[in-house]
């Protein structure tokens, strides 16, 4: 794997933002940016680093000492999922693996912190999701082959509060009748 690009690739993130937020499109360029470099992991890179069913794995690639932009190398097993949660911080997500069921939702209650779904986007191989920093979504392996993604954060995970403290309720499901 080519560490020393994904390096140079969040320092110049960085150095762009200056810890602000991206705009819309600024976000997708660097998420575009991202997936071209993902192009480039061959499989045996990351053949060691893969998740067995029902384990969650979180390799960090390139980690900000200063909690700037961060990347980490994610596998998820089979059978894995995640609560509907926030990063407060922007993210890109490429895939690199397998099928990842990601639910995006709208928050209806910040009070009590309830969600209702809104839509769901697969990321495979070669695809591309970025979430601004408000966005809330919810991930689920889908199919038996575990997952492998770039995860792409405006701020280093250890700066951002607890997963605990980043999850919603979904009150809500408009797909039912
Ligand atoms: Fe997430």
């Amino acid at each position: 794997m080519n560490l020393a690009g994904f390096e140079r690739f969040c320092a110049g993130i960085a150095q762009q933002l200056g810890g602000a937020e991206p705009s819309a499109r600024e976000l997708q360029g660097l998420g575009e940016e991202l997936r071209r470099l993902g192009a480039e992991v061959d499989a045996a890179a990351i053949s060691d680093l893969i998740a067995a069913p029902g384990q969650e794995r979180l390799h960090p690639l390139v980690v900000s000492a200063s909690g700037g932009p961060s990347l980490y190398l994610v596998s998820d097993g089979a059978g894995t999922a995640s609560a509907p949660h926030e990063h407060q911080t922007w993210v890109a997500i490429v895939g690199l693996r397998g099928l990842e069921l990601n639910t995006l939702f709208s928050c209806a209650d910040a009070a009590t912190r309830a969600v209702v779904r809104e839509r769901e986007v697969t990321v495979g191989p070669g695809d591309l999701l970025v979430l601004d920093a408000a966005r809330i979504h919810s991930t689920r392996v889908d199919g038996a082959a575990s997952t492998v993604h770039l995860h792409l954060y405006g701020r280093a995970l250890a700066a951002l509060p607890p997963f605990t403290e980043r999850c919603f309720k979904v009150v809500a499901d408009h797909r039912s009748p």
